[in-house]
């Protein structure tokens, strides 16, 4: 599960800050313009007053005076706008494009461990849901919301000036309205941020569905998935219902906080008026202003509420992001001539803190030489691999890799040193071409093309409509399994890193390709370490070294014709491969 941290209102707002500080600049010059318009608008206010006042008293030359004071203003005022405008589209472009660099930056620096913990449905829409709302906050909500904060406050000083007792009476109403709304919409925070579980549920399923479709096809699963999707979703609306039967209580709040304050204005500022406590231009300059602060307020519950649901969906994205990442750290070792490529020295591992998969696993592989690791299915082979390459952090142990401490290499640069065909092949969406260049970005066609031959994979793609420009399909799903394995083997050819791991990288072939393949592989591997894992024993009958595992320990190790003779598990393993070989063979 994802490292809960707590998040309150603060935390978040110092976390949305490492976002902001390096705008510091554009941010206080927008600031800046902001009050001086509300400056501005304050001016423009008194003009309104001095103005009316003049034309009462039948002032021409102070009329004309004040009228073009004020139309002076305005052209400053709308300056300022343009000015304040563009260095806020400036900072909201620039920190959206932080937010989500930051976001893919981190998304693929995470751990595996915490990948394969986390569903990937939730974690994407945290990715993309939450973070849009996290943008739209720091983009537009948060610093509008403040500078309608600072204009609320400077422009009430201006109107309680001219008249105190009418500034009461007419905002009255706004305090009780706003606690009555800040009653109604307490709750919808934790509505919208169950909702928004909801939806990464429900991505979930959707992807679960999507990606296993022919599972579900072949079991008839259309309904289950179906079933499940309707119940989250039906969790989500129970949700929605309740937000929205809260909302329901708003807009009467609403209207009070719009339309009784003027109506209280005119009414008793006339009578202000008319007992001569306020002039009628000051009258008009305060009903002239007060839109500006009833309207802050009118807006205020749905400024609450977006408040409310981009602090929800923050601290679901943060919680993803501040997730510690795979370290950085290491040096990059640069002489690789050294006796052995790699050892465990007493590894101890398990993935979930439980039962240890690995125990107290040691070995020592020659450089250069290749070494098969065979045995039971779910033994852990693949773990070894995968802790070769680093993937996981190992509870006891040491593991070296050219006899230093794997810990003290940099991640970057030990995987550079390793080619590796994992178990499951992974195609990405995109031509043949550019899933074997995965192995070198660099590399030309021809180096492609030669390392397609020596996965034996050259001609079946040149029998595809576009040869090697021919798109696969998300998981390369137009491809058999065996083709998706020599374009993964290809690749790993394609990289010509000193180590290669191929974990049951021919399991989906035919013998015959098989062997095929093997001949060529066993030119590239010269010169290098190679660990092999396969469970048809056949094909690593010529390897230098077989380490036999059971149950995360290595039980027997020797060549081949040793173990055989040893009657230990690989005799067994191989008389059952073996009879069955045969079996098959008379049939
Ligand atoms: N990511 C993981 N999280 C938790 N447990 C895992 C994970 N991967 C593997 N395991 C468990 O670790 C054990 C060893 O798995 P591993 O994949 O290394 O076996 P294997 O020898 O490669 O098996 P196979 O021959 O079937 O590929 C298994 O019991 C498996 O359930
Ligand atoms: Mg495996």
């Amino acid at each position: 599960m994802l490292e809960r941290n707590k998040y309150s209102f603060i935390k978040v707002m110092i976390r949305m800050y490492t976002f902001i500080k390096e705008y510091k600049l554009l941010i206080t010059i927008y600031m800046i313009l902001s009050v001086l318009n509300i400056g501005v608008n304050l001016f423009l206010a008194n003009l309104i007053n001095e103005s009316i006042n003049s034309a009462i008293n039948l002032d021409k030359n102070k009329l004309y005076s004040y009228t073009f004071q004020m139309a002076v203003i305005i052209i400053v005022g709308l300056v300022i706008t343009y000015f304040s405008t563009l260095s806020y589209g400036i900072f909201k472009t620039r920190v959206m494009l932080d937010v989500r660099k930051s976001a893919i930056a981190h998304l693929e620096k995470l751990p595996l461990s915490f990948m394969e913990k986390n569903h990937s449905g939730d974690i994407i829409s945290r990715f993309t849901n939450d973070l849009s709302s996290v943008q739209t906050f720091i983009g537009d909500d948060l610093f509008k919301t403040l500078i309608q904060i600072i204009s609320v406050i400077f422009t009430s000083i201006y109107l309680i000036a001219i008249n105190l007792k009418l500034f009461i009476a007419t905002f009255i109403v706004i305090p009780p309205a706003l606690f009555m709304i800040n009653v109604i919409s307490k709750p919808m925070e934790k509505y919208f941020k169950q909702a928004s579980r909801n939806l990464g549920q429900a991505n979930s399923i959707v992807q679960d569905s999507y990606g296993g479709i022919f599972i579900v096809k072949a079991f008839n699963l259309e309904k289950l998935f179906q079933d499940k999707y309707l119940e989250v979703i039906k969790n989500g609306l129970k949700y929605n219902i309740k937000g929205v039967h809260r909302l329901k209580f708003i807009p009467p709040f609403n209207i009070i906080l719009r339309s009784t304050p003027f109506a209280i204005c005119l009414i008793y500022g006339a009578y202000l008026s008319i007992n001569k406590e306020i002039s009628t231009g000051q009258l008009l300059s305060f009903t002239y202003l007060m839109g500006n602060i009833v309207w802050t307020f009118a807006f205020l519950p749905s400024t609450i509420s977006s408040l409310i649901n981009a602090i929800g969906a923050s601290e679901r994205f943060f919680e993803v992001l501040d997730t510690s990442t795979e370290r950085e750290d290491g040096k990059r070792f640069e002489s690789l001539d050294t006796k052995n490529s790699i050892s465990f020295k007493n590894v101890s591992f398990s993935y979930n803190e439980g039962t240890n998969i690995l125990k107290e696993l040691s070995f020592d592989i020659k450089k250069d030489s290749k070494i098969a690791l065979v045995g039971a299915s779910g033994c852990g082979k693949s773990t070894v691999l995968k802790l070769i390459a680093s993937f996981y952090n190992i509870q006891s142990g040491n593991i070296e890799f050219f006899e230093n401490n794997s810990k003290e290499w940099s991640l970057n640069h030990l995987r550079s040193k390793i080619s590796y065909v994992s178990q499951d092949t992974y195609l990405f969406p995109g031509s043949i071409l550019d899933n074997i260049l995965v192995g070198n970005l660099h590399a030309a066609k021809e180096e492609v093309i030669k390392a397609a031959r020596i996965a034996n994979a050259h001609e079946f793609i040149l029998e595809l409509p576009q040869g090697y420009d021919t798109m696969v399909g998300e998981r390369g799903i137009k491809l058999s399994g065996g083709q998706r394995q020599r374009i993964s083997i290809a690749r790993a050819v394609l990289k010509n890193a000193p180590i290669i791991l191929l974990d049951e990288a021919t399991s989906a072939l035919d013998t015959l390709s098989e062997a095929v393949i093997q001949e060529s592989l066993e030119k590239v591997m010269e010169g290098k370490t190679a660990i092999i894992v396969a469970h048809r024993l056949s094909s690593i009958k010529h390897v230098d070294e077989i380490l036999v595992m059971d149950n995360g320990c290595i039980v027997e190790r020797g060549k081949h014709e040793n173990l055989v003779k040893n009657n230990g598990l690989y005799s067994k393993l191989y008389a059952k491969q073996f009879n069955d070989y045969d079996i098959q063979e008379s049939i």
